[in-house]
């Protein structure tokens, strides 16, 4: 991004030289700031379009039709592993960008870098959430919800997930035996599925959209929300159009579908918070309220982190599961040799525990494949270089620039895997094929202090 003096200065440059002319002064300033961004500006170095790095239209034109990671794709496919895909961002695809821009510091990376300013718009209430917490404020609530999402707190509420699991089931069963050519939405039962699973987790309240088969209102606000969030947020590189759209649209129509989803949060978190700790709950809050009382955690607080775990632990797993489902029928071999796996390690449905799921090798191997090929965080997430610069795979990165590793654009980088856009599990099976893959390459849940929470 252009510093606000130097557009200052081009711009008093430009009126100096044509006093009279308004629409020239614009024009010059924008063919000024396009030159110092192409060939002046500290990231004119790294490769990349001139259409990026002259303006964030193409990125904002991307993004706002649900592009942009396959426009960054493209773009490391064209320029290499280290691209500028804006003004003001670099991206890599290089397996090493893990480590070096999330990771516990290396490189002059401390303890993973900030996030980009923009991502941290606050709440609705002003109280902040993990996702969006700084230094201090991440580590003490991280602290208090790693127990809650623990591998022992897994295997407690696996009897939670597997009622949703075989509820699921059942629906399936259900339809096929009324109509064996019965359709299924299956990113729809998907969706039902999680969704239940965590409003049980997280609220001791199932939202029972598998048994009702519809979406319960809350989740249309939170789809909407996201979608309308996303757009919203390009406004950040446009302070003028952002001023104007303000000025003009009511903060309550703008706000109204983030209000709405806060909304529900808090009642649902009231509600739960009134039956108090349960004697043989495995609910978050069960986990949490411990600590909570000890004053861990404010009531603000707590209606946040709940909203962010019901987006969180919800869409992204039901994206990568469908993704799954999708693969596995275009793959019949591969469909196959699962189910002929599956079916050989477990007498009965009751069988298929959490702890035996985790040990069958095809499973495992379609899934890391599903989310290689299928990422249900596609983006990169936008890291800002810390005050002293960093070093992104041996490349200086002066500060206050941001940088990121784009998940699908790794993924699907034929320096990092052989046949990328195929799906063959075997590849993570030992396959001597694809002995040059960099497997450390497949980050879907990060790496360092703001991994994800709900990864286990
Ligand atoms: C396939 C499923 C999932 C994928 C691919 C995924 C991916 C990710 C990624 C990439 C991040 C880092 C975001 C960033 O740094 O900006 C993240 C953060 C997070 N995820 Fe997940 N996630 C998944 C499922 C879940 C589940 C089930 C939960 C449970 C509630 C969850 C809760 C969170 C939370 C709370 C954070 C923020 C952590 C922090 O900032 O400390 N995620 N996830």
């Amino acid at each position: 991004m252009m510093k606000r003096d130097e557009v200052r200065s081009s711009i008093a440059f430009v009126k100096r030289k044509f006093p009279q002319k308004e629409e020239s002064t614009v024009v010059g300033h924008f063919v000024l700031r396009s030159i110092y961004r192409l060939y002046f500006h500290p990231l004119s170095k790294f490769p990349g379009p001139k259409s990026a790095a002259v303006s964030h239209v193409p990125e904002v034109l991307a993004t706002w039709k649900g592009r942009q990671h396959k426009r960054v794709a493209l773009l490391h496919e064209r320029y290499g592993n280290v691209v500028r895909i804006a003004p003001d961002e670099v991206s890599f695809v290089d397996a090493d960008a893990w480590k070096d821009i999330y990771g516990h510091g290396s490189k002059g990376a401390l303890g993973g870098m900030p996030h980009k300013p923009w991502q941290r718009h606050s709440n609705t209430n002003g109280a902040t959430s993990l996702i969006i917490a700084q230094d201090v404020d991440h580590t003490r609530m991280r602290r208090l919800f790693n127990p809650a999402f623990s591998e022992r707190a897994l295997k407690q509420q696996e009897p939670l997930f597997m009622k949703y699991v075989n509820l699921l089931a059942e629906k399936l069963h259900e339809g096929i035996e009324k109509d064996p050519n019965h359709k299924f939405d299956m990113l729809k039962m998907y969706n039902f599925t999680t969704f239940d699973v965590m409003g049980d987790l997280t609220f001791g309240e199932p939202l029972q959209m598998l048994s009702n088969a519809k979406y319960d209102p809350w989740v249309t606000a939170i789809f909407a929300a996201t979608k309308t969030g996303t757009r919203l947020s390009l406004m950040i590189h446009y302070p003028l159009v952002e001023k104007a759209f303000k000025a003009l649209v009511p903060q309550s129509i703008m706000a109204r579908k983030r209000h709405e989803h806060h909304k529900f949060a808090k009642e649902r978190v009231t509600k739960r918070l009134e039956k108090g700790r349960e004697h043989d709950g495995v609910d978050i809050w069960d986990l949490v309220l411990n600590k909570s009382e000890e004053k861990g955690l404010s009531r603000p607080e707590m209606d946040n982190n709940a909203g962010l775990f019901m987006i969180a632990g919800t869409e992204t797993t039901a994206t990568l599961v469908s993704g799954l489902t999708a693969m596995l029928l275009d793959h019949p071999r591969a469909m196959k040799e699962l189910t002929t796996e599956i079916r050989g390690a477990f007498e009965t449905p009751e069988d298929m525990t959490i702890e035996r799921c985790a040990t069958l090798p095809y499973l495992n191997a379609c899934i890391k494949e599903a989310l290689r090929l299928y990422p249900p965080v596609a983006t990169g997430r936008p890291r800002v270089s810390p005050p002293e610069g960093s070093t992104v795979c041996g490349h200086y990165v002066p500060p206050g620039w941001i940088v990121s590793a784009p998940h699908l654009a790794m993924y699907t980088s034929a320096s990092n895997f052989k046949d990328p856009f195929s799906f063959i599990p075997e590849r993570w099976l030992g396959d001597a094929r694809f002995a040059s893959d960099k497997r450390h390459a497949l980050q879907p849940f990060h790496v360092g202090p703001r991994d994800c929470l709900g990864k286990k």
